[in-house]
C-alpha cells in the first residue's frame, strides 16, 4: 500500500527524534486532540538567562502524522528562545515535513498546541505572563477542554465528568463524577494538576473523587 505521505514524513515517523521524557523539565504539557481523542506530552529544558530551549523531548499516543510533526516540532523549537519558539505553527510543521493530507492537519495542531502550552506553562510558573489575569472557572474550563480520557476519547467536560468546580482563595477544587479506583483516575488527576498549577495565583489544587467527599 502506497501511503499519502512524503518520504520526510515517514522518515521522521519510523525514525523519530527527541522521543522520550525529561526528568528534569522545566515545564510539561500534556495536549489531547477532541478531534480524534490521541494525546501528546511535551517536556522543555530552558535556559534562565537566554530563556533559550536546551533540551525537549515528546511522547506521542497519536497517528504517524502526529508523531512525525511532533518529532519536527522539537527538533524546529531546539536552541530557540521561547519568544522564537511561540511562533511556529502546524504549517511550518507540515511544509518542513513536505506536506500534510488535509485529513492530517489536526495531529500537526495538535503537537503545535503541545509546545504552546508548555510554553505558556514555563511562562506562568516563571512570572514571565505580562498580563496577569485572576483566574477564573471560565479560564478553568478552558484549560480542561483538552484533558482527555483515554476510555472515551473525548474530554472530561463533554463527558460530564466534572460535577462541580470551586475556587476560592487560590485554591481550585474539582469535584469528579468517578471513583478514585477508575482505571484513569490517577492519570486524570495528574493531567489535571499539570494544567492548572502552573497558573500565576493558584496556590492549590485538588481534584476531588466521588468516594473521597464526605
Ligand atoms: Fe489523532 Fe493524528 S489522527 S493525532
Amino acid at each position: 500500500m502506497s501511503l499519502p505521505y512524503s518520504e520526510k514524513l515517514i522518515e521522521y515517523f519510523l525514525h523519530p527524534k527527541n522521543v522520550g521524557e525529561l526528568s528534569d523539565a522545566d515545564a510539561v504539557a500534556t495536549e489531547g486532540s477532541p478531534a480524534c481523542g490521541d494525546m501528546v506530552k511535551l517536556y522543555l529544558k530552558v535556559d534562565e538567562n537566554t530563556k533559550k530551549i536546551k533540551d525537549i523531548k515528546f511522547k506521542s499516543y497519536g497517528c504517524a502524522s502526529n508523531i512525525a510533526t511532533a518529532s519536527i516540532i522539537t527538533e524546529l523549537a531546539k536552541n530557540k528562545t521561547i519568544d522564537e519558539a511561540k511562533k511556529i505553527n502546524w504549517k511550518e510543521a507540515a511544509d518542513e515535513l513536505g506536506g500534510l493530507p488535509p485529513a492530517k492537519v489536526h495531529c500537526a495542531v495538535l503537537a503545535v498546541d503541545a509546545l504552546k502550552t508548555a510554553i505558556e506553562n514555563y511562562e506562568y510558573k516563571h512570572g514571565l505572563v505580562k498580563e496577569k489575569r485572576p483566574t477564573t472557572i471560565e479560564l478553568i474550563k478552558n484549560r480542561l477542554k483538552h484533558v482527555i480520557n483515554p476510555l472515551t476519547g473525548l474530554d472530561v467536560l463533554k463527558v460530564n465528568f466534572i460535577k462541580d468546580i470551586k475556587l476560592e482563595d487560590g485554591i481550585i477544587e474539582i469535584y469528579f463524577n468517578l471513583d478514585s479506583d477508575h482505571q484513569f483516575a490517577d492519570s486524570i488527576r495528574d493531567e489535571i494538576k499539570e494544567r492548572l498549577e502552573p497558573l500565576w495565583d493558584i496556590k492549590e489544587v485538588r481534584v476531588i473523587f466521588n468516594d473521597e467527599t464526605n
